[in-house]
């Protein structure tokens, strides 16, 4: 066992994911919703990085949902903290090391094309890398990426969603930046010239990474607010927690569902 990177509490031994999901900021309460839910700080487990960020509380839950098990982290760390891209991806390595075969991530975004709604869901189809920054740094690892986010588990989210009334899903391009601070309304329109939908600070590095360990991802990003300019109004990050959380309920109705049926895909 020396030569894994996280060293994780004995108790962990006991739970069998394959199902692993990140949880994005503002969605923390999708964990209240878990049955027979165990936890780990992420202090902990030994070789992960820790997040300061306000609502980003570091948990792994262990537990199960729609009767599958599954383990989700609550938090995640940044570029804009001052870690490395490969470091915002422990989690991702830490999954596969538990024999996790598929990863749901989720984040809160900016939205970019001005038909999608402030506190709905977007599916994401494919992905812009604009940090210039990979967690494969370091490795010769030419991963192909024509299809980083799984077309089949999409499908059948999109068909799930559509037995949800009030669940509809926007689907489309995801683009990463830096951070910490927001887009001005210029980038904002870079962005829709370049074809994002959507922008944000995280999902990226952890589907490349993900994908380079041969796991299938899935990526949805809760539409918190206008991006810069397309609205008159100022954007703030406690309104982006709070679109969030009112959003996590629906994510959880969605899951619920979708879970059993990822297993089975
Ligand atoms: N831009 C970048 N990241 C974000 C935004 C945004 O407008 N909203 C939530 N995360």
């Amino acid at each position: 066992m020396g030569d894994q990177e996280f060293h994780l509490p004995k108790s962990l031994g006991n739970h069998t994911p394959k199902i692993g999901l990140v949880l994005g900021s503002g969605l923390g309460s999708f964990v209240d919703t878990l049955d027979d839910n165990e936890q780990v700080a992420y202090s902990d487990i030994k070789g992960l990085p820790q997040s300061g960020v306000e609502g980003h509380a570091g948990k792994l839950h262990l537990g199960k949902l729609g009767g599958i098990e599954i383990a989700i982290a609550q938090g995640r760390v940044h570029l804009y903290e001052g870690w490395s891209a490969k470091e915002t991806a422990s989690m991702i390595r830490l999954f596969h090391q538990i024999g996790i075969t598929t990863v749901v991530l989720t984040n809160a975004a900016g939205i970019v094309n001005a038909n999608f709604k402030p506190g709905r869901w977007m599916l994401i189809s494919d992905h812009l890398n604009l940090t210039r920054q990979s967690p494969l740094t370091g490795e010769a690892t030419f991963i192909d990426q024509t299809e980083v986010y799984s077309r089949a588990l999409r499908e059948m989210l999109k068909s799930e969603a559509a037995e949800i009334a009030s669940a509809y899903l926007f689907e489309g391009v995801y683009a990463w930046v830096n951070g910490p601070e927001y887009e001005t309304p210029a980038e904002v329109r870079m962005l829709r010239g370049y074809g994002a939908d959507a922008v944000g600070m995280s999902t990226v590095p952890e589907a490349i990474q993900a994908r380079a360990l041969g796991m299938r991802v899935v990526g949805l990003s809760c539409l918190t607010n206008y991006g810069a300019g397309l609205t008159g109004q100022a954007l703030s990050h406690d309104e982006v927690i709070e679109v969030g959380r009112q959003a996590a309920g629906e994510l959880f109705t969605l899951l619920e569902n979708a879970v059993p049926a990822m297993v089975e895909i």
